[in-house]
């Protein structure tokens, strides 16, 4: 049975690692971007899903400052399908009452990727069920280099004193300022890794690894990793009789 978990707790926030889909298609004999492509109706699978379960946010990691190494076709198909995706699932996120918001480096993002998300989050600015987080040239390590500088600003213009330094500061320059850290990470695919993903969102975290390749990550999956989530016990470096105490009426 859990442990000091009330078995329906649902994580606020999901963040999810999508890896697996070249992997995918290369088992199908195909080229890659036939494994996007159907990661993409993974996306669409799991975000329905995660609205429907009661999850608050969902960030999917979605492409990195570092894939703009890959091939430049494979990184043009990525774009294009991207705007491809935004265009016709737009209407269905938004008729689901979901909030689309994008992190990462969005201002560097080709014009058409841009314009197609930022029109995207413009319609859906006012929903409440859940929110759909795009990570797009995002890399956590720049975010933090990010959130240093403009605290270094602050200082430097006499709006924030040395010793007032906090990690809710800090919290409050970063991307995610608006959205609380992920209760629960996933990466398919079987690697073991975070990729420069959240660093310092998924400090408390509980990580979750599956094998499965994200073309193949469906609503089961994503009840099983919640129902691992549920039997964990997230002590915050207190002790089990601690957490034990504090959950007695
Ligand atoms: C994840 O799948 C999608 C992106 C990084 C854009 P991959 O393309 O990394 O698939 P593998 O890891 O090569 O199988
Ligand atoms: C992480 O996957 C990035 C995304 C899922 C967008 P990668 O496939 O790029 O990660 P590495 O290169 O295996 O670490
Ligand atoms: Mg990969």
């Amino acid at each position: 049975m859990s442990k000091g978990h009330v078995k329906s707790e649902i994580p606020n926030h999901i963040a999810i690692i999508m890896d697996g889909n070249g992997r995918w298609a290369k088992k199908q004999g195909k080229p890659r971007i036939f494994g996007h492509r159907e990661g993409v109706r993974s996306v669409r699978r799991i975000t329905e899903a995660a609205a429907e379960i009661g999850v608050k946010h969902l960030t999917l990691y979605a492409f990195s400052t570092e894939n703009w190494n890959r091939p430049k076709f494979e990184v043009n198909a990525l774009m294009t399908l991207l705007v491809d995706t935004l265009k016709t699932e737009i209407d269905s996120l938004h008729k689901n009452n979901i909030k689309l918001n994008a992190i990462g480096d969005i201002e560097s993002l080709p014009f058409l990727s841009k314009r197609a998300l930022l029109n995207g989050i413009e319609k859906t600015k006012n929903n409440t069920k859940m929110t759909l987080n795009l990570a797009l040239n995002y890399s956590a390590q720049l975010e933090i280099v990010k959130a240093s500088k403009a605290i270094a600003e602050d200082v430097k213009n006499n709006v924030l004193k040395v010793e007032d330094i906090n990690e809710n500061i800090f919290q409050s320059k970063l991307y995610t300022k608006d959205i609380p850290n992920p209760d629960l990470l996933i990466r398919t695919s079987g690697e073991t890794r975070i990729s420069n993903f959240l660093l310092w969102q998924i400090a408390y975290a509980e990580l979750y690894f599956t094998p499965v390749l994200w073309p193949e990550f469906g609503k089961e999956e994503l009840l099983a990793s919640i129902n691992d989530f549920q039997n964990r016990e997230r002590r915050y470096g207190q002790t089990s009789e601690q957490i034990a105490a504090s959950k007695k009426p």
